[in-house]
């Protein structure tokens, strides 16, 4: 292949669509793909979203196994049980079994053991396969709606923690007493080859988090409308991705509304442009492109391929449009200091305001809104402080939680 300026012959660009559901994520994600395929790459998309509508923007039905829709495109809709079964195998048998044993028919076992969340982690699997397959040059993700996503990104981490903590133990104990128990009660045990599935099952969740939390090879795309609740809900999950260490750097805001609209949707189009510079503002320095509303549904080759222009102009989308960390909490004693970059220095005053989960930063013209991390919320701010080119705003540690509600997990 000639004339790929961008990635050829270097690991592959890993691009993850996310957003609220409806916004246009699964159009955003198609068009990216195709526009991708159209300058030579040799890409896949593929959707972890278990409300599949991938296949309906192509116009055309995807499986399990990827399937070609254009010249150097390939298209993958995963299905719960295929993925289940596939990564899951041994784990799933052995929940099926104790399932029965505590009197489930079989058919019922079967099904209770697709748990939430598993097969869209399958899907997510797939990433890693398709990265390491060498078969694709970008793999493009419409990923599940932001609070699963999130949920499902960051649980690599959690499953480290048990792997490195609990599955050990577990491990001893069912070699000592397993066979007792079994003969005693009757109650199946996990045998090596369930921990074995769990511990393979777990490389690859650590291999895919290391994939997903690289910025050389991973962007993670914001696709948003310029609703109030929409923004709301795109900031939050923003926040926690760079929490979470993924590489964020992009916003797409879909469905602007052109000039010319007509008296009835005047009142959107005049919403849109007041919300229009606040997405600039709290998603900054990340850049915002911008994807017109079509009098039409985004589907089929030729309407995505326009879709694709409008977006992207002539920029490649597999460019980064942005690369740093922004900001970022770490845990310093007892404080939690939160780290916000700023690509110019100022020493003017400071001025923090906070509102519920929102705190506004202003120093001179100069002014951010950040939702905060749940761990945040009710930590009152200690001061603001410059230093090369980094803003710290320093946290009291929160006080305990009260009356039954847990206080949020705590976010590095
Ligand atoms: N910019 C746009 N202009 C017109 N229709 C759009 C636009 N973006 C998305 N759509 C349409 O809106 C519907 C929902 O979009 P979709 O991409 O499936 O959203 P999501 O995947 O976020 O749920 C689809 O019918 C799609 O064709
Ligand atoms: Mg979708």
């Amino acid at each position: 292949m000639t004339g790929l300026g961008g990635i050829a012959n270097r690991s592959p660009r890993i691009l993850v669509y996310t957003g609220k559901g409806g916004v246009g994520k699964t159009s955003v994600a198609a068009a990216t793909a195709l526009a991708c395929a159209q300058r030579g790459y040799r890409t896949i998309v593929l959707s972890t979203d278990i409300a599949h509508s991938l296949g309906d923007a192509f116009g055309i039905e995807l499986g399990p196994e990827p399937i070609q829709i254009a010249p150097n495109l390939h298209g993958q809709e995963s299905d719960a049980f295929y993925n289940v079964s596939r990564y899951w195998g041994r784990i799933q048998q052995y929940a099926g079994s104790l399932l029965r044993w505590r009197g489930l028919d079989e058919v019922l076992a079967e099904e209770m053991t697709v748990l939430p969340g598993m097969d869209e982690i399958g899907a997510l699997l797939w990433i890693a396969e398709h990265h390491d397959s060498g078969d694709y040059d970008v793999i493009v993700v419409d990923a599940a709606p932001t609070g699963e996503t999130l949920r499902l990104l960051s649980l690599p981490e959690a499953a480290k923690w048990w792997m490195d903590r609990i599955e050990p133990i577990g491990r001893r104990i069912t070699r000592l007493t397993g066979p007792l128990i079994q003969r005693v009660v009757g109650m199946p045990m996990p045998g090596d080859d369930v921990f074995n599935a769990g511990e393979e099952l777990f490389d690859k969740l650590e291999h895919l988090h290391d994939l997903l939390t690289d910025p050389d090879r991973t962007s993670i795309r914001v696709v948003l409308t310029l609703e109030h609740v929409v923004i709301k809900e795109a900031e939050r999950s923003f926040t926690y991705f760079h929490l979470y260490g993924y590489p964020t750097d992009l916003v797409v805001a879909n469905r602007i509304l052109p000039d010319e609209v007509g008296a009835y949707f005047r009142g959107w189009f005049e919403a849109q442009q007041r919300y229009g510079p606040l997405v600039e503002e709290s998603f900054a320095p990340i850049p915002v492109l911008k994807a017109p509303f079509f009098d039409r549904e985004v589907v089929g080759i030729p309407m995505l391929t326009e879709f694709g222009t409008a977006l992207y102009g002539e920029t490649d989308p597999t460019v980064h449009f942005y690369r740093g960390r922004p900001y970022s909490v770490a845990r310093e004693g007892e404080e939690f200091v939160l780290s916000v970059e700023l690509p110019f220095a100022m020493k003017e005053k400071i001025a923090l305001t906070r509102h519920a989960d929102e705190l506004s930063i202003e120093v001179g013209t100069w002014r951010r809104n950040l939702v905060l991390p749940r761990a945040l919320i009710g930590a009152p701010t200690l001061g603001a402080k410059f230093h090369d080119h980094v803003l710290r705003i320093r946290f009291a540690a929160p006080p305990p939680a009260t009356g039954g509600k847990a206080r949020g997990r705590q976010d590095n």
